[in-house]
């Protein structure tokens, strides 16, 4: 025991060199090698980002604030730590790196979002998902999920969700019931699913969190481009998670989170002939999209909120 008890220590700091090292010898004893090694580049990373900018007292305090901040507005409904991910790039940079099968194929991935939900309600094919009156003008999406070799895989859960045109999801606003705009679907025999929903349109961000003042104080536009988000599910495959963007959005190019990539730009298309729905007249829109799941482990994310 006696022998042991020196083992954490790291020595006294005598110099601004001596820190670093220090830090990293004090955790070098984690059992956990992924542990040790995602805790040493954050040290190595995080003390080189210090000296580079070198934080004034007051400037710290703010850094401290703003994490603090990220704590404080994050609910059961709300998840701010995504969303300071998504505005700095990371949450797009982590599934980029982390889809295309590590190089072979373009990623065809997004960010989750803070807003997806478990157990969306389970739609027939054809359905709506427009839950309660909800304005905009319909639109009727045919989908298809394939493997990489492009057979159809059946049986896969499809959750769809997104924004209303007042800009919000269901969790949000009070003026939709619950699971508006959210739906479940299980892929038939040819990988096929269909709904009814209406149109998506670009919407801003929440900014009553920290990130709100950065981006106001960096003159971006706190907006998403219109887009459907997907999460896929299916033992064998690779949980796909994805959105499928509206090419004319006047957004497209500076999406607040950096998520639109080409693979990502939808045949959303404006008809003015008949539509799938009696009730329908005058313009509708349709969307005709295959997605792709690759093999892999099908796991499912951890929902941001309940
Ligand atoms: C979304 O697409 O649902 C979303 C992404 C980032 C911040 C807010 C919303
Ligand atoms: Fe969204």
């Amino acid at each position: 025991m006696a022998d042991n008890d020196d083992f954490d220590k790291y020595g006294i700091i005598t110099s601004i060199d001596d820190i670093t090292p220090a830090v990293i010898r004090a955790m070098s004893h984690a059992e956990n090698p992924r542990l040790r090694e995602v805790m040493e580049a954050f040290v190595r990373h995080m003390h080189a980002f210090v000296r580079e900018v070198r934080p004034t007292d007051e400037e710290f305090e703010i850094g401290i604030d703003f994490l603090n901040g990220i704590g404080k507005t994050t609910t059961d409904k709300y998840n701010d730590a995504i969303l300071f991910s998504d505005v700095f790039g990371i949450s797009t940079l982590v599934t980029l790196l982390n889809n295309g099968m590590g190089g072979p194929m373009e990623p065809a991935t997004a960010l989750l979002g803070p807003f997806w939900r478990m157990n969306s309600p389970l739609t027939e094919h054809g359905a709506s998902i427009v839950r309660c009156p909800t304005e905009g003008p319909a639109m009727f999406a045919n989908m298809r999920i394939t493997d990489n070799q492009g057979q159809p895989i059946a049986g896969a859960e499809v959750d769809v969700w997104h924004a209303s045109s007042v800009g919000m999801y269901d969790v949000q606003d009070n003026g939709q019931v619950e699971w508006n705009l959210r739906g479940k679907f299980i892929t038939d025999a040819d990988g096929r699913f269909s709904f009814r929903s209406i149109r998506p349109v670009g919407y801003p961000i929440p900014t009553h969190g920290p990130s709100g003042p950065i981006l106001a104080a960096q003159k971006r536009k706190p907006q998403r481009p219109a887009h459907l988000h997907f999460l896929a599910f299916k033992p064998g495959f690779k949980t796909l998670i994805t959105q499928i963007f509206l090419a004319d959005d006047p957004d497209i190019e500076r999406d607040v989170t950096f998520g639109v990539t080409p693979h990502l730009i939808g045949d959303y298309k404006r008809q003015t002939g008949p539509a799938p729905a009696a009730d329908v007249t005058g313009e509708w829109f349709s969307l005709d999209h295959t997605l792709v799941m690759v093999p892999g482990e099908a796991v499912l994310p951890k929902p941001p909120i309940d």
